[in-house]
């Protein structure tokens, strides 16, 4: 399968980026400290599908994840929704900013497709 490299300098901090992988559009963030702080913080064990930020990241300040709602299927919306993340317009469902659902009828956090660092390159795939 066709692997996709994407040079992260050109994201700044505080930014979102959407590349397409195997027809699939894959979010990236470059995520501030305080947004890491954030998704650090939260407790785990108050979480639908209980996972540490720490678990969701190769580097903590970049997320990667499909762009997939786990409900049915929409793509959600960045900077959006009530935990500071991503906001799904079909039925409303919330992802922090680690990409875990919050509220909202999406049973998953949104998937982290497999990736590698190169240098100043992330590769996809
Ligand atoms: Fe996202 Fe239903 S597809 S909330």
């Amino acid at each position: 399968m066709a692997k996709v490299e994407v040079g992260l300098a050109a994201i700044p901090e505080g930014k979102n980026v959407v590349v397409k992988w195997q027809g699939k559009p894959v979010f990236i963030r470059h995520r501030t400290q305080s947004e890491i702080d954030e998704a650090n913080k939260v407790d785990v064990s108050t979480l639908r599908d209980p996972q540490n930020d720490a678990d969701r990241v190769k580097q903590p300040e970049w997320l990667i994840m499909l762009g997939i709602c786990t409900h049915l299927g929409c793509v959600p919306i960045g900077e959006a929704g009530d935990f500071g993340g991503w906001f799904c317009p079909c039925h409303g469902s919330h992802y922090d900013i680690s990409g875990r659902i919050r509220k909202g009828p999406a049973p998953l956090n949104l998937e982290i497709p497999a990736y590698e660092f190169d240098g100043d390159n992330l590769v996809i795939g």
